[in-house]
């Protein structure tokens, strides 16, 4: 049978969504905290879920200020390779100024692919990567942007169902919009590692953010059939649990 079609949540505007997805993410944790189980959450970057993160810091503070701790493990689906941890637009800097700091969440349970691998050993790393989800007993929910080409983390147009986490070139595309971070497009990474699409796949409920009118083709290409790999976010309708919180400007296409 095929699997239902993902759920599209459409709101007003991003910070509608935003705490709609905060909200979503705090019970996860709290479902799974309540069970005794520790809650497992797979963590997307860029500017999408910025606002989601400030929610969620706001929640966890207003549970602290109740006496109940969160219970949580963190893997980030991908990071700019090479490039250093204390570099200042590095996925693991980002992390931390949006979310781990403020919540306090022991370094430990924090998980990201790391730029600093030597390429020979990235092979080795990226299955340890695999293994350590596994080990967490998988993520319970997973949150992504999606790229205006289709992407989700940097599983770039061409990239297969079954790829797993791995080292990946960037898509010209994909530099150019963040060259003035870097501070210009030559100093933007050529490389990422990231979870591949059966990573992403694997979790149990995945939450897919797309804010604004420059998303709106790429996520009504995504939710149209069939899932094909020039567009990477098309392979979520295999997924059982799919819920996409958009903004009005990118759902304008897709209902
Ligand atoms: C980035 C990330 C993706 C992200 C996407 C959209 O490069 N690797 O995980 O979802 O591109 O980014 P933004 O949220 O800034 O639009």
């Amino acid at each position: 049978m095929d699997p239902p079609a993902p759920q599209l949540r459409i709101f007003p505007d991003r910070a509608a969504a935003s705490a709609a997805a905060a909200a979503l993410l705090a019970e996860e944790v709290r479902a799974a905290n309540a069970r005794g189980r520790r809650a497992v959450l797979g963590l997307a970057t860029g500017k999408t879920p910025i606002d989601v993160y400030r929610e969620l810091v706001e929640r966890h503070r207003r549970d602290r200020a109740a006496k109940s701790s969160w219970d949580v493990e963190t893997f980030n689906l991908d990071e700019y390779h090479p490039i250093a941890h204390d570099h200042p637009v590095s996925f693991h800097a980002f992390m931390r100024a949006h979310l781990f700091d403020a919540i306090g969440l022991a370094p430990a349970r924090r998980h990201l692919p790391d730029g600093t691998t030597p390429n020979a050993d990235v092979p080795a790393a990226a299955a340890a990567y695999e293994a350590a989800i596994v080990a967490a007993g998988g993520i319970d929910v997973q949150l992504l942007g999606i790229g205006a080409n289709g992407h989700i983390g940097f599983n770039e147009p061409g990239s297969a169902r079954d790829s797993r986490t791995r080292r990946v070139a960037l898509a010209e595309s994909t530099r150019a919009r963040v060259a003035a971070e870097f501070g210009g497009i030559d100093r933007v990474p050529t490389h990422a590692i990231t979870m591949g699409i059966a990573t992403i796949l694997d979790a149990r409920k995945i939450v897919l953010l797309a804010f604004g009118a420059e998303k709106a083709r790429a996520l009504r290409a995504a939710l149209a059939p069939p899932p094909r790999p020039e567009l990477p976010a098309s392979f979520l309708q295999e997924h059982r649990d799919v819920v996409v919180i958009a903004d009005e400007a990118a759902a304008a296409r897709a209902r």
